[in-house]
């Protein structure tokens, strides 16, 4: 186990699509998921992309903490998602605050799906196929976004609600109502 070094904004690791995973049970993917749970339960954070620690393959790991629960959702213990294909089920599209290990101090509103399907391979690389929500298809809509090097402000359709986490927790303005269709 070691804990990994996490690229910022401006790597251009962080701007590369990331490589298919040919086997998912492969013995030093593993390794890499046990790295990543460690570097990210260091850090941190609720999600962690592969090519955030350098390794420019399909591959992230996140969770969805009881705090950060919505009303029909449910708390998510850490997970791995190996060559995720995600598919919006609806052309709603909610804001919410989202922060980035590669982007410290720093969080902003941005649009993504309400309701995604998710399929991949998880960490035992058996299939996942399943439909999510709220928070939870939020985070795996970024994680995702980092393998084909996109990050949260290439996202955001307006940058009032960007800003320094400890001042936008303290002011905690509203984020707007509107939801936003997306082309
Ligand atoms: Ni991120």
């Amino acid at each position: 186990m070691a804990i990994l070094k996490i690229a910022r904004m401006g790597h251009p690791v962080l701007l590369t699509r990331a490589k298919s995973i040919a086997d998912p049970k492969a013995a030093e993917i593993a390794v890499l998921i046990e790295n990543m749970a460690e570097t990210l339960e260091d850090a941190g954070g609720v999600g962690l992309a592969a090519p955030q620690v350098h390794e420019s393959v399909r591959l992230f790991i996140y969770k969805v903490p009881g705090e950060r629960v919505g009303t029909d959702e449910e708390e998510i213990g850490l997970t791995a998602v190996i060559n995720p294909v995600i598919t919006p089920l609806s052309q709603e599209v909610t804001m919410g605050w989202e922060g980035c290990l590669s982007i410290p101090g720093l969080r902003a509103a941005v649009p993504r799906y309400e309701r995604i399907h998710l399929a991949g391979f998880d960490a035992q690389g058996e299939p996942i196929d399943k439909e999510i929500s709220g928070f939870h298809a939020r985070v795996v809509q970024h994680e995702a976004d980092h393998l084909d090097g996109i990050l949260y402000p290439m996202r955001m359709s307006d940058f009032r609600y960007f800003g320094f986490q400890e001042e936008t927790v303290k002011y905690d303005f509203p984020l707007p109502k509107i939801e936003l269709q997306q082309e």
